[in-house]
């Protein structure tokens, strides 16, 4: 039934199920940046999610709610249809490709020369993927009203514009990357029926949009040098040669556009003052240590986020400067992703190992440098926000990377915050922050160090500016802002 004037599609959805052994179905919402995002649609908008059911309970609960919606109850009020993808296409689709190869690529993460391989086994899961998407194509086309505008996000879905557009030639549709985008060179590892494929997906709709000027740049560069399509740039026809605005590319003109995604300053502020909050925020005190300064990291245990740099960044800390031994704590929290997937879980292992090491080799009776935490516990990173002396946020490379706007805005006393310059928040916060390269272990050490020894006043006043930058455009307006772009 074509009822929706506003659609969203997503690989994940903003519930996911656990399916409990006497059938009942448990409903949780789902993690990561995208979901941070898009949960701030609310139920008011009219708006319906089509999202995939990623494991089990999911399957179970798409199965009960057939071709119609979740049960509101469990979503918040929002419409969500989950899609039964077969198990096989899904596991091809989003373990396979989207998070093998299309995450690696645009995160620069193939470590030559083992990887990238694409042999027989990739050209079935691209066919998955395929699949995958044109299944997403026909819910949405079955769902719109006449001239709805539809957003598309993420690497998941790259096809679903083009194919969508297919369909329902009325629609608006708006496709939108939480990741960074690859530079040309590195782009074009992918073979290159898949290299156009992906680019030309996303340019079947009107918008593709990114968190930074950077990324889109990227991207524009990328359809030039695979496609051969014409980049418009702002001020062209003055001798300009101003940033890019649009892609041009056999006949149609997809535009460009930015929106930095920003913390949620309300929502934060109010859940990070619950009690279960303080309930977890007195028992991080008690492990921490009565006069020691923490430095807290919170991350989905993700190769991109670049978690064994940091640990080896704040052993080189304790190294050098052996005056910080005893009066710091590096709580980590590394909370499990994708571990479908052998390299995520072999990541797992290193940051655990690394993490003992560092224990064994500087702990003492009264003291355990490192607090890693592996089980995710939204309710504990808000504790450690407001505590936090110095957040490390320190991605390879990163869309946009919320946990460094979510900390100036809980925190209680000031946090000083080292930020990676190949996080996409580094446009807007990289001011404010001690600035460093991720691969440069030494640096980094360098400044956990300058961190530490900020002192109060500069701490609270550096705070004060990141949390204004942070919450420039708070999920509601970013959303907004796409839907009046299209
Ligand atoms: C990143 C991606 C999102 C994804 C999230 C969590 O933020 O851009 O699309 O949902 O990671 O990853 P997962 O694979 O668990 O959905």
């Amino acid at each position: 039934p074509r009822t929706a004037p506003i659609l969203v599609a997503s690989n994940r959805g903003p519930v996911s199920y656990t399916l409990g052994e006497d059938g009942s179905l448990t409903a949780r919402r789902g993690g990561g940046g995208l979901v941070s995002g898009l949960s701030a649609i609310g139920p008011d908008a009219g708006a319906v999610w089509v999202c995939a059911a990623l494991g089990e309970g999911d399957r179970e609960a798409a199965r009960r709610a057939g071709a119609s919606h979740l049960n509101p109850g469990d979503t918040g009020g929002q419409q969500v249809r989950m899609l039964d993808i077969a198990p096989d296409v899904f596991a091809a689709a989003y373990n396979g490709v989207a998070n093998s190869v299309l995450w690696f690529v645009h995160h620069l993460l193939y470590q030559t020369p083992v990887e990238p391989v694409f042999d027989a086994e990739f050209a079935e899961q691209w066919a998955a993927y395929e699949s995958y998407n044109a299944a997403f194509a026909d819910a949405l086309a079955q769902e719109a009203v006449d001239d709805a505008v539809v957003l598309v996000q993420d690497y998941h879905l790259a096809l679903v514009p083009a194919m969508l557009r297919e369909r329902r030639p009325d629609l608006r549709i708006g496709h939108f990357s939480h990741t960074p985008w690859a530079p040309p060179d590195y782009y074009r590892l992918l073979p290159d029926d898949v290299a156009a494929a992906v680019l030309r997906g996303i340019l079947g709709g009107d918008r593709a949009a990114f968190l930074t000027e950077r990324w889109a740049t990227a991207f524009a560069d990328c359809c030039a040098a695979v496609l051969g399509a014409e980049i418009v740039r702002a001020g062209d026809g003055e001798g300009g040669g101003g940033v890019a605005t649009a892609v041009r590319f056999e006949g149609r003109e997809t535009r460009l556009g930015v929106h930095g995604l920003g913390a949620d300053a309300d929502f934060l502020r109010e859940r990070s003052r619950r009690p279960d909050v303080d309930e977890r925020l007195s028992a991080l005190r008690a492990q921490i240590g009565p006069g020691r300064k923490s430095i807290v990291r919170v991350d989905r245990t993700e190769l991109s986020k670049n978690i064994v740099r940091g640990l080896l960044a704040y052993r080189r800390l304790l190294e050098t400067r052996p005056e910080w031994r005893e009066r710091v704590v590096h709580v980590a929290f590394a909370y499990p992703s994708r571990q479908d997937l052998a390299v995520y879980r072999d990541y797992t292992e290193r940051v655990r190992r690394i993490a003992d090491e560092i224990n064994d080799e500087y702990g003492t009776d009264g003291w355990t440098p490192v607090a890693l935490h592996v089980k995710d516990d939204f309710a504990r990173s808000l504790a450690a926000y407001r505590l936090a002396d110095v957040a490390l946020v320190n991605p390879i490379r990163d869309g946009m990377n919320l946990v460094a706007k979510e900390v100036p805005v809980v925190s209680e006393r000031g946090c000083a915050l080292v930020l990676s310059r190949e996080a996409g928040a580094y446009a807007e916060l990289g001011e404010d922050a001690l600035v460093v390269n991720p691969y440069d272990v030494e640096g980094t050490a360098r400044a956990l160090h300058e961190a530490l020894r900020m002192s109060d006043g500069e701490r609270a006043d550096r705070t004060k500016r990141l949390a204004a930058a942070a919450t420039a455009l708070p999920p509601q307006a970013w959303f907004l802002a796409q839907l009046r772009a299209l």
